[in-house]
C-alpha cells in the first residue's frame, strides 16, 4: 500500500536525490563522505563532506562511495545512505516507508542486493530498484509502451547509461564508465601537459562548466585558471580559453559517442530506424556539456535533446513509478520478481 511518506531515491556517482510523496524532491547532496584517513573515522557527509574536497589537511579524505558507477565502498556507501535517508524520514519511524531506488546498471547482482539491505536497515520496509533508463525515461515522460524505438542516454558523472526502449521494456543497453569525470580528467590532463599546470577536480569541473564545449567554440572565452606549476611546484595562474578546452575534450567525447553507436549498432534495423526518426534523449548532469547534443547530432547524424532540468529526470521516474505501483509493477515487482527478471 502506498504510504505518504514513501520515497524516491537517485543514487547517482556524484549527486544523490530524494523525492517524497506530496513533497517533491526533498534532499539533493553530493554523494561525498569524508573520511580521516589516520582513524577511518566518517567525519562528514554529502553537502558537508563536500566542503571538504580538495581543501582538506592531509589527514581528512573526500570518497565518493560510487566513483566509476560501482560500489567503491560498501560501508561509506551505508554511512551516506543512512544519513540522507535519516533527514528525510526521521530516525524513529512509527511506518516504514517504501523505497524506489535508481542505482547506475553497472552495479551489480550482489551490490544490488547489499544495497536493499542497507536501506532495509535505515528503514525502509522495502525497496524496489528501478533501472536507470527506465527512471530517466519515466521521469522524462517519454511513452515507451508501443512496438516503437526510444533511445534515451543518461549521462552521469561516473557512468552513462545508453538504452533503447521498446514495448515497455529495454531492448538494447550498456553501461559505460564514461561522463562528466571524464570530461574533468580530460581537462586536467591537458592543462598538465600544456601548460604544466597541476589543478584539482573541482577547478576543472568549474573550467567545463564555463568553457567546455563539444564542437567548435564559435566565440573565444578566456578564464584564469590558479594551480600548481609542476616545474617549480608554486602556485600558478594561467589565462586559458574555450578552444584548447575544445581540444582537451575532443577525444573523450568522441568515446562517448563511439560508445552510444555502438549500441545503435545492436539495435534491430526497426528500432534502430525509429530512432533516427525520433531522435535522442539525453538526461544526466554531463549532459549538459555545451554542444554535446549538437556533436552527437553531427557526428551520428541523429536529432539529440536535451531534457529539461537533466538531474531531476531519475528521480522524477522513481517518483512516478513511487505514486502509481500498480501501473509501474512490471518494472518494480517484488524483490523476487526482480531477480528472476535478469
Ligand atoms: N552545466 C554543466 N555542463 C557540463 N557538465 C555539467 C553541468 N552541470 C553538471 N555537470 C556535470 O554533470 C555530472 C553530474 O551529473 P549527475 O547526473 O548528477 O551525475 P550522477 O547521476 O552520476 O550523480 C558532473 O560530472 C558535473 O560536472
Ligand atoms: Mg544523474
Amino acid at each position: 500500500m502506498a504510504q505518504v511518506n514513501d520515497i524516491g531515491i537517485d543514487l547517482g556517482t556524484s549527486q544523490v536525490l530524494i523525492f517524497q510523496r506530496g513533497r517533491g524532491i526533498v534532499l539533493r547532496e553530493p554523494a561525498v563522505v569524508a573520511v580521516d584517513r589516520d582513524s577511518s573515522k566518517i567525519l562528514a557527509v554529502g553537502n558537508e563532506a563536500y566542503r571538504l574536497i580538495g581543501r582538506t589537511p592531509g589527514n581528512v579524505q573526500a570518497v565518493r562511495p560510487l566513483r566509476h558507477g560501482n560500489i567503491l565502498d560498501l560501508t561509506l556507501t551505508q554511512h551516506m545512505l543512512h544519513d540522507f535517508t535519516a533527514q528525510v524520514i526521521g530516525r524513529h519511524l512509527f511506518a516504514r516507508p517504501r523505497a524506489v531506488m535508481s542505482v547506475p546498471t553497472a552495479v551489480s547482482e550482489t551490490e544490488k542486493r547489499q544495497l536493499m539491505n542497507i536501506m532495509f536497515d535505515a528503514g525502509m520496509r522495502k525497496t524496489q530498484l528501478l533501472d536507470r533508463p527506465i527512471a530517466a525515461a519515466l521521469g522524462v515522460g517519454l511513452h515507451f509502451s508501443e512496438a516503437y524505438g526510444s533511445m534515451i542516454i543518461d549521462m552521469g558523472a561516473g557512468a552513462t547509461d545508453i538504452a533503447v526502449l521498446s514495448m515497455g521494456d529495454i531492448a538494447v543497453a550498456n553501461c559505460i564508465p564514461l561522463g562528466g569525470d571524464s570530461f574533468d580528467d580530460a581537462i586536467i590532463r591537458y592543462l598538465r601537459k600544456k601548460h604544466n599546470l597541476l589543478i584539482g577536480e573541482r577547478t576543472a569541473e568549474e573550467i567545463k562548466i564555463s568553457l567546455g564545449t563539444a564542437i567548435p567554440p564559435s566565440d573565444r572565452i578566456e578564464m584564469e585558471v590558479t594551480g600548481r606549476n609542476l616545474l617549480s611546484g608554486l602556485p600558478k595562474t594561467q589565462n586559458i580559453n574555450s578552444q584548447e578546452i575544445f581540444e582537451a575534450l575532443k577525444d573523450a567525447v568522441n568515446d562517448m559517442i563511439e560508445a552510444i553507436q555502438s549500441v545503435i549498432e545492436r539495435t534491430p534495423p526497426q528500432l534502430a530506424s525509429d530512432i533516427f526518426d525520433e531522435g535522442i534523449v539525453l538526461t544526466g548532469g554531463a549532459s549538459q556539456l555545451a554542444g554535446l547534443a549538437d556533436a552527437i547530432y553531427q557526428i551520428l547524424g541523429i536529432a539529440c535533446g536535451v531534457a529539461d532540468d537533466p538531474q531531476t529526470c531519475v528521480v522524477a521516474g522513481c517518483g512516478k513509478a513511487l505514486e502509481d505501483p500498480q501501473g509501474m509493477k512490471d518494472y518494480l515487482g517484488d524483490g523476487r520478481h526482480y531477480w528472476s527478471r535478469r
